[in-house]
């Protein structure tokens, strides 16, 4: 362990008087000293500000499973299912399931996190509603995939109430 160390520590010196070019190439091939906390760079690329992470991301994702849950009942179409009907689209909507527990991941990254303390547990929120979804998708049971979509809906909320951010969409919440 204590040679590692000495190895990583020595190759960070060495990166930092090499070119620009070069270290990206060398971070990408080298996983090891990409995952050392000690290495030089962040670990995480956060470029992503909030609002795009936000409306390029996860809204996007999230709308694949609230698309997919309940019903519609209008006067041009009358009522319509919105839940999924092949193993095809359970399965695209088990896909962003699975999205959405990682994204909750993205969302509590150092140097994304807001703080360590309730914008964590919201983004753990965020993953624990794509479980719930994910297992429901995998079962293609209609309710429970409701209530994650429900579930999932009120961890947006309660974040962006948390942290005034404003969000019309959800403000009425
Ligand atoms: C951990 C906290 C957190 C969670 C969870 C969260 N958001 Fe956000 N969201 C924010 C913050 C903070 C902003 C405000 C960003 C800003 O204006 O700088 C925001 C802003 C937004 C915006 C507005 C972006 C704009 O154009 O101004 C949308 C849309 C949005 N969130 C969608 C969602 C959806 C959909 C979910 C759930 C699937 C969600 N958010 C979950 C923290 C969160």
């Amino acid at each position: 362990m204590k040679q590692y160390l000495g190895q990583t520590l020595l190759r960070t010196l060495m990166l930092t008087t090499l070119s620009v070019a070069t270290l990206t190439l060398t971070a990408c091939s080298e996983s090891e000293t990409a995952v050392a906390p000690e290495a030089a760079g962040p670990a995480y690329n956060t470029t992503l500000n909030m609002v795009d992470f936000m409306n390029l991301v996860l809204e996007p994702t999230a709308d694949v499973l609230w698309e997919s849950a309940g019903w519609v009942n209008s006067i041009e179409s009358g009522y319509v299912e919105l839940y999924p009907t092949t193993d095809e689209e359970w399965e695209n909507v088990r896909r962003h399931s699975a999205m959405i527990i990682e994204l909750g991941n993205a969302l509590a990254l150092p140097g994304r996190a807001v703080d360590n303390d309730a914008w964590v547990t919201y983004a753990n929120g965020l993953s624990n509603a794509g479980i719930l979804a994910m297992n429901a998708a995998a079962e293609q049971n209609q309710e429970d995939f409701f209530q994650a979509g429900a579930q999932l809906y009120s961890v947006c909320t309660a974040c962006h109430q948390g942290y005034n951010a404003a969000v019309s969409r959800f403000a009425s919440n």
